[in-house]
């Protein structure tokens, strides 16, 4: 499964710890790409900088125009899944995600624009209260794969984890260009 993210709209220096939180949770929950509008520039060097010491070549595109991305991914094959807490309930449409092949999630970070309940394919809820877009990402890419993608590899990385019961134990490659 082909999975891409895209954020729509960030308030501006108050969101970047957030719109990070997004694209670290886009990458190590399986997705490939995250586009993102109207963003601090650094946040794509620290996904580079993430990308070099732990492996996976995880993109952060920025855009311009979110409407124009999803309307091309939509053309392209791939199902739109708008999170909202005004959508449908996570746990009623899940089975149904896991035939999609190619999906594009969409979060928001204030107020939507109301055109993309018409152009998702679904709306969906992680419970019906608001939260916030980090955790509604990352139950849906859970729910999505069903914990697959905790044993994905992420390639060329100079550092593993030995996953381990007590302390800390890291496998250091440091020839990794
Ligand atoms: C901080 S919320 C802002 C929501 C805003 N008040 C609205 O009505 O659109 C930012 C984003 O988190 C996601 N989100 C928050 N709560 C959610 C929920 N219960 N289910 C799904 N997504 C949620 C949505 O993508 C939302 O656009």
């Amino acid at each position: 499964m082909i999975i891409q993210v895209v954020r729509i709209g960030q308030r501006v220096v108050r969101d970047d710890r957030v719109t990070t939180h997004v694209a670290l949770v886009s990458r190590a929950f399986g997705a490939e790409k995250i586009f993102m509008t109207e963003v601090n520039p650094e946040i794509k060097d620290t996904l580079e900088k993430i990308n070099n010491t732990w492996g996976g070549d995880f993109i952060v595109e920025f855009i311009d125009n979110w409407k124009s991305i999803v309307k091309n991914k939509k053309e392209d094959g791939f199902k739109i899944i708008h999170l909202s807490m005004y959508g449908e309930k996570i746990n009623d449409i899940q089975v149904q995600l896991h035939k999609e092949e190619k999906i594009l999630v969409v979060v928001g970070a204030e107020k939507v624009p109301r055109e993309i309940y018409d152009l998702a394919d679904y709306n969906i809820a992680v419970g019906s209260q608001p939260h916030s877009e980090i955790s509604a990402l990352a139950i849906l890419l859970d729910r999505i794969q069903n914990g697959k993608q905790f044993e994905k590899i992420f390639p060329d990385a100079k550092r593993r984890i030995i996953p381990t019961k007590n302390g800390k134990n890291v496998e250091v490659n440091e020839t990794r260009a």
